[in-house]
């Protein structure tokens, strides 16, 4: 047996001294018998385990405490409201304003209800929120004078459900929660129900679950994205609730939510804190349609840059409560400024007071791919609805977007010069890094004079609103499949074989050495297009009908038949319209204030054959032949009078458009 001294090192120590637990007490609580060397274990893990700086490589951001009553506090409103017949106005002034003195009646209603409340945490880490759950149970059983509220409690808290792969997190949460409440002999010990187990691969998972499921799922599961983690999901797969939600580039917290959703009661209720990326990232396809599938948001809240998280830079968060019915409206709030809040109370006011709020019904929630789109505030979704109303079709309907061409080695970079060739080869060429292979300047390019294969080349910056600019001093050989392997090109590629001939579409086969990697379809830089840079901080299409040979960061939009149901001109006046700044701005994805025009998005969105069509082609025509700000405040209308977008409106559009450039 240690002594009380033994303990006096380290943190444990700390903690017990704080508690003032008997160390009988705290070996009930760990369930062993604490000889030295378990003590120091267990103070190591225990210390590790909550100042682990490596924490950032498993993906594990402890919730701030009051972030994480917040979230207790949400998850017991909607809770309460699904199941009382208390207003929202009760419930705000008890669970959001902290007015916990009751009715009787409701009060009875309330013991009744948290006597029956099973509540699970999958990932509990130190129990921050099953802790701040059993605070405010407490308190409101305190404030209403219960009677022997302890028994309450010791009865409450057989309904709280704690999982976590780290037996050490268990162990502190048990420390930490009676360090809290100060037993004060072992009948006053309270336990929840620990789990510690893989929550995702672990066979004997369902048997933990309550028969009904749970009534509230809370958490802030790992981070972890697929990327750099490889091995790791490698092993999940191995397990079968791994393998049926596996998709490619998921994050590790999407099997919380699928595991949440699937233990989570019909009238209950489920509130994560989790990075924001999934509500739009391509590896979050299947967990969007089964979000979708499964049940509602009820409620959002995007922090955008405000820091949830101290050390983690650059991540964005959001809160989001999730129910298993149908159809309900979901609350969105945008947070926008980047305050420091640091208490429950502060938090509550600065999400009440701010001004970007909004319901949406599922079907404007859910894009075109079920991307889950969040507008900026009320007046930004309002038009963006009458945008999709009154859209007909997709891009897609009547043009392919095709990406530029990729080379595979335009110059010789440092890196092949360093790793694939060799000095005998480097030596006999005479090579140099930023040797051009198959990008050159003009001069550069006169030995190939006359070949056809030669092409002038334009980099995306070339592209301005409605046309481009068509000097350029760049060539590129485009060499597709269809050219020969002349004497000059040999001559041309030869030293650079090494570097070509590692290329993964050479080494599969699937082109020869000289050729480009992939030089994609000639036709759609040959023929009438418009071209679109892949990241511009504006609405940039401009129209080409001659040669633009560019590289995979822009975007080639042609039509699909010779039809031309849809005019070319006429999308490409729609694209660069105010109106559609306003909608891409708010839809898709985003980097700051920067438009993300990648193929899959361009391909999705909505546009509507034009009424005026004829006259915005005209227009469009002056504006490619020279911009004027006459003729595009003239396009502008007349694309604002196609949408029948109000006065009102157009004058947010406007404020908007002048505001972002
Ligand atoms: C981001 S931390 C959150 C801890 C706590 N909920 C909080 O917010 O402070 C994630 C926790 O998930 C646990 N965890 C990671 N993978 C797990 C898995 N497969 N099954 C159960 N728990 C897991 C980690 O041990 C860690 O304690």
């Amino acid at each position: 047996m240690i002594t009380e001294e033994q303990y006096i090192n380290g943190l444990g120590r700390l903690l017990l001294k704080k508690s003032g637990l008997t160390i009988d007490c705290i070996e009930k609580i760990f369930s062993l018998k604490i000889s030295k060397d378990k003590t120091n274990i267990i103070n190591k893990k225990f210390d590790t385990y909550i100042l682990d700086n490596k924490r950032k490589n498993t993906g594990s951001f402890y919730t701030p405490d009051y972030i994480a009553s917040y979230m207790v506090s949400k998850a017991l409103f909607e809770y309460f409201k699904n199941n009382t017949s208390l207003s929202d106005e009760r419930l705000t002034s008890i669970f959001y304003n902290g007015k916990y003195n009751l009715k009787n009646n409701e009060f009875q209603v309330f013991l009744k209800i948290l006597k029956n409340i099973t509540i699970a945490d999958l990932s509990c880490g130190g129990g921050i929120f099953l802790i701040n759950y059993m605070r405010l149970v407490e308190k409101i059983l305190i404030i209403n004078n219960c009677d022997n509220y302890m028994s309450y409690l010791k009865a409450i808290s057989k309904n709280v459900h704690a999982y976590d792969i780290n037996k050490q997190a268990i162990n502190a949460l048990l420390l930490e929660l009676n360090i809290h409440f100060e037993p004060e002999n072992e009948e006053e010990i309270i336990y929840f129900n620990t789990h510690n187990l893989d929550i995702i691969t672990s066979a004997s998972f369902d048997e933990t679950v309550p028969q009904n499921g749970y009534s509230i799922v809370i958490g802030n599961p790992p981070y972890l994205g697929e990327k750099g983690n490889k091995n790791l999901f490698n092993e999940i797969k191995k397990s079968a609730f791994g393998n049926q939600y596996y998709e490619g580039k998921m994050d590790l917290f999407y099997y919380f939510i699928y595991r949440g959703i699937n233990v989570l009661n019909d009238s209950g209720v489920l509130v994560y804190l989790t990075t924001n990326y999934f509500i739009t990232a391509d590896g979050a396809k299947n967990l969007r349609k089964y979000l979708k599938d499964n049940g509602s948001f009820i409620e959002i809240i995007n922090f955008n840059e405000y820091k949830v998280f101290k050390d983690a830079l650059g991540q964005h968060n959001l809160i989001f409560t999730y129910e298993k019915s149908k159809n309900k409206n979901t609350r969105i709030t945008n947070i926008e400024e980047n305050k420091k809040v640091h208490s429950f109370d502060e938090l509550v006011k600065f999400v009440g007071n701010c001004n970007n709020k909004y319901s949406i019904q599922e079907k404007f929630l859910f894009n075109e791919r079920n991307t889950i789109q969040l507008y900026i505030n009320e007046n930004h979704f309002s038009i963006i609805k009458k945008i999709k109303t009154k859209s007909t079709h997709t891009l897609k309907d009547f043009f392919n977007v095709n990406q530029g061409l990729v080379s595979g080695a335009d110059r010789v970079s440092k890196q092949n010069y360093n790793k694939k060739l060799s000095q005998e080869i480097i030596d006999l060429y005479k090579i140099n890094i930023g040797d051009s292979i198959y990008v050159m300047n003009k001069k550069k390019s006169d030995k190939f004079l006359g070949k056809n294969y030669l092409k002038y080349f334009y980099k995306n910056s070339d592209i301005n609103k409605f046309s481009v600019n068509e000097n350029t001093n760049k060539r590129i050989l485009y060499i597709d499949s269809q050219v020969e392997l002349d004497q000059v090109l040999k001559n041309h590629l030869i030293p650079y074989k090494e570097i070509l001939e590692d290329r993964r579409e050479v080494q599969t086969g699937s082109r020869n050495w000289y050729e480009l990697q992939w030089p994609r379809i000639k036709e759609i830089f040959e023929k009438e297009k418009i071209v679109v840079p892949q990241r511009s901080s504006s609405n940039i299409f401009a129209y080409n009908d001659k040669a633009f040979y560019g590289s995979a960061d822009i975007y080639y939009i042609t039509s699909k038949n010779l039809l031309m149901d849809y005019p070319l001109i006429a999308l490409l006046g729609l694209l660069n319209s105010k109106l559609f700044y306003f909608y891409l701005s708010n839809i898709g994805k985003k980097k700051g204030n920067m438009l993300e025009l990648y193929a899959t998005p361009l391909k999705h969105l909505l546009i509507k054959k034009l009424k005026n069509e004829k006259t915005i082609i005209n227009i469009s025509r002056d504006l490619i032949n020279k911009f004027n700000d006459k003729s595009f405040d003239q396009l502008n209308q007349l694309i604002y009078d196609d949408y029948n977008i109000s006065q009102e409106e157009e004058n947010f559009i406007e404020n908007f458009y002048n505001h972002m450039h």
